[in-house]
């Protein structure tokens, strides 16, 4: 196994495996994912105010059963809905964000999850009236 050699030039590649910290060349920054979505779904203590008490468990199956029946589904190059925990955006909960795009939503029912997978994931043009950043 090659060492990892910080005096490389920044543009000169690196072996796949190395010792060392991560390379981040400029020219490889795509994502694996077409699009990565992470729910929050973080329940708290009762009465303190989480993404889980506003039904985020569910609007994550019903988006990932969603993505598998459009077939955007899978690995490399596709859409991937994973669950997180708290992402520590609790007061403007139930939240989720796409990337590689760092996009964060929120969300009420189904009809808001399909507006973003329809408009966002399959068409690439962000959801503006469900974004908590604006
Ligand atoms: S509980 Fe969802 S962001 Fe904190």
């Amino acid at each position: 196994m090659t060492p990892y050699n910080s005096e490389l030039p920044f543009n000169v590649p690196r072996p796949r495996h190395r010792a060392g910290p991560p390379f981040l060349s400029p020219h490889r920054m795509s994502s694996y994912y077409q699009h990565h979505v992470f729910f929050c779904l973080n329940q708290r203590e009762a009465g303190e105010n989480c993404c889980a008490n506003f039904n985020a468990k569910a609007m994550q199956e019903y988006a990932k059963k969603r993505c598998k029946e459009l077939g955007i589904a899978g690995g490399e190059g596709r859409v991937r809905i994973n669950k997180a925990g708290c992402l520590n955006r609790c007061e403007l909960g139930p939240v989720l964000v796409v990337y590689p795009e760092a996009i964060w939503y929120t969300f009420v029912d189904e009809n808001d999850i399909d507006e973003i997978i329809d408009s966002h994931l399959l068409n690439g043009k962000p959801v503006e009236r469900l974004m908590v950043d604006r």
